[in-house]
């Protein structure tokens, strides 16, 4: 195709992303969508002003959607205090920052999550220690001192489930518009999706479907809470990017038991912030920002000697889940796609449009630029939003008032 022709498509393709587009039976402005992005702006679990105030710019920047990242569903499915849970307390101003939300025309969305053994949160309320699919070493707990994790009795499965079901009733209660259920990543389900972590022998162990049964109970609890006519997205892992983990022909599986369960629109990302955080986010290693967050000389010096092992080097490219993305696209028979993972240029978001992928979630880019449609659509031929992929963000998390792009400051 000559340059003026693919001009021409990829102008075409760009400005779907821009059209109103169905999510399920719930109407966007556009295809854009934020992506989850834990804020660390929910001091004490409350979600604080901070918070508003980062998903007001975004909105107010032209997104279809926002998500509120890491909304667990039960006190103990927090890594750290520091999280917001679903809880009496969040409830009110969750109440009134949705409503004011969305003043500005987006869709709100949250992301429905549980630690699972991922946990380094010294003040359980339920449990005694961090609980998954099987007893293991902790690794993030390591730090505070809480070396080990238990297994999930039968009984802990129903209380997760339950907790997802009411986190469901919860979200719709307060307003949201979506729910997003986290299936990857190495938190709480993704554990027992993964045969690297889920090493039972009971029902909830062992074949890709019984790895399968709590996940895809917590679909149906969820569908119970919030009815037909509320978008469920799905968060899942192509592939834990460790050995002994989940391989992207299973991630396939994974995407047709979703599919069948009924979920309205599957993101296909991958790594897991347990074993192999980088994959999920490309580019610059935040092994440095890390040590450098640690609270004592003796973590940072540790960090300093084991970051480069714990944290691979992943080069940045554009579109780095694209071939994943399509391979579930291909066996997916009802539910909605949603590419994640480096669309960074307008050149990409016209690419995933061309492929006929339903929406597009961005995470660093907006933390880069909140205003990124809004700039898009008026500079379509020129604009980038100036995220350099550097990953400072990520090393914010847990920084005083959350994260920040240092290129924004
Ligand atoms: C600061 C930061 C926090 C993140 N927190 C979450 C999270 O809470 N839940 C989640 O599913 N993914 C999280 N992610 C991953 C993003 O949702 C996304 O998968 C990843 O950044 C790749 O997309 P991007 O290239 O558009 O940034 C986070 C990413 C960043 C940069």
């Amino acid at each position: 195709m000559n340059q003026s022709g693919s001009h021409q498509l990829t102008s075409q393709h760009l400005q779907r992303a821009f059209e109103p587009a169905r999510l399920g039976s719930l109407e966007l402005r556009n295809r854009v969508i934020k992506a989850a992005t834990y804020e660390g702006k929910s001091p004490g679990g409350i979600p604080g002003k901070e918070l508003y105030e980062f998903h007001r710019e975004i909105c107010q920047g032209g997104v279809g959607m926002t998500t509120i990242g890491y909304c667990t569903t039960e006190a103990d499915g927090r890594i750290s205090e520091e999280m917001m849970f679903l809880g009496d307390e969040a409830r009110e101003p969750l109440k009134q920052m949705i409503t004011e939300l969305k003043h500005t025309g987006a869709r709100i969305s949250g992301q429905m999550t549980h630690c699972g053994h991922f946990s380094k949160n010294r003040n359980l309320q339920r449990l005694k220690r961090p609980k998954g699919p099987s007893p293991q070493f902790n690794n993030l707990g390591m730090a505070v001192g809480m070396f080990w994790t238990d297994a999930m009795t039968e009984r802990d499965i129903d209380t997760l489930v339950q907790s997802y079901h009411d986190a469901g009733v919860y979200m719709k209660e307060v307003g949201f518009d979506a729910a997003e259920i986290h299936f990857s990543h190495g938190y709480g389900l993704s554990q027992f999706i993964s045969p690297k972590t889920n090493r039972r022998n009971d029902r909830y162990g062992g074949s890709l479907e019984n790895r399968m049964r709590l996940p895809l109970r917590v679909l149906e609890a969820v569908r119970k809470a919030v009815g037909d006519d509320f978008p469920i997205l799905g968060k899942m892992g192509l592939t834990d990017a460790v050995k002994g983990g989940l391989s992207e022909d299973e991630a396939v599986g994974v995407a047709k038991m979703l599919d069948a369960g009924g979920i309205d629109a599957l993101i296909t990302s991958g790594g897991t912030s347990s074993y192999n955080v980088m994959h999920m986010f490309r580019g610059d290693s935040i092994a440095e920002g890390i040590a450098d967050m640690q609270p004592n000389a003796l973590m940072r010096w540790l960090f300093r000697q084991m970051g480069p092992k714990i944290f691979k080097q992943y080069p940045y490219k554009e579109l780095y889940f694209l071939d994943g993305c399509r391979r579930v696209r291909d066996v997916v028979k009802n539910a909605q796609m949603v590419y994640i993972g480096g669309c960074h240029t307008l050149e990409s978001l016209a690419q995933v449009m061309a492929e006929g992928i339903d929406f597009v979630q961005l995470g660093r880019p907006l933390i880069r630029d909140p205003a990124f449609v809004n700039n898009a659509m008026a500079a379509p031929d020129t604009y980038h939003s100036g995220c350099t992929e550097c990953n400072r963000c990520v090393t914010t998390i847990e920084a005083p008032g959350g994260i920040v792009c240092h290129l924004r400051q």
